[in-house]
């Protein structure tokens, strides 16, 4: 099982805005849906308030100390690690990959065990209140991680950011 994040970044490491996404990018989206299809999803207990329920076709996986949440649909965890040594361990989860959803907080918590990350990278500075761990706008390098891959999206969206798809992958000491 591999440790994967999946983001969208704005330039000066923008996540979120308000609980939202601070743009609309459709093709990011179906990205989201293609690479985490049949796997593992983890996210942070504002995250999901924020989508509001579980996404359909994967393993729906909740962190929060809240020790009375629940919700329909999604297994809820209390610390990473008993997130990590149960997929890590159920036979029928333990070939998937987890992929780490956000927010900040949980992108945050999980940076130290990553394997890979992926980032959709948008050429715009956003109004945000939310940010991605230790990536330097401009840039766009996250310490500890060396980029393998980029690819362009779709030249604008209805906003005209442009934006890329890159994978990094943590770097050999
Ligand atoms: N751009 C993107 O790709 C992307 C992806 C996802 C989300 N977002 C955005 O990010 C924002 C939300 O991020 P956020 O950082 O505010 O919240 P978050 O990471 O989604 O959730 C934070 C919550 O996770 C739980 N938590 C945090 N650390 C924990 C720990 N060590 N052990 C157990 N539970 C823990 C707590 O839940 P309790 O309070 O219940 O205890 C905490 O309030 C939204 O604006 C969203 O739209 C953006």
């Amino acid at each position: 099982m591999k440790l994967i994040a999946i983001a969208a970044v704005g330039k000066n490491g923008a996540l979120g805005w308000k609980g939202k996404l601070p743009w609309n990018l459709p093709e990011d989206l179906r990205y989201f849906r293609d690479s985490t299809r049949g796997q593992i999803v983890l996210m942070g207990r504002k995250t999901y308030d924020s989508l509001g329920k579980p996404l359909p076709k994967r393993e729906n996986a909740v962190l929060t100390r809240d020790r009375s949440f629940q919700a329909a649909g999604v297994r809820v965890f209390h610390d990473l690690e008993s997130a990590v040594h149960f997929y890590g361990s159920a036979p029928e989860f333990r070939e998937l990959d987890l992929f780490v959803i956000g927010g900040a907080e949980i992108y945050s918590l999980s940076l130290p065990f990553l394997h890979e990350i992926l980032l959709t990278e948008i050429e715009g500075e956003f109004e945000a209140d939310a940010f991605f761990p230790g990536y330097s706008g401009g840039e766009f390098s996250i310490p500890g991680f060396e980029r393998v891959e980029t690819r362009p999206g779709l030249e604008c969206d209805s906003a005209s950011h442009r934006y890329r798809f890159s994978r990094f992958r943590r770097a050999k000491s």
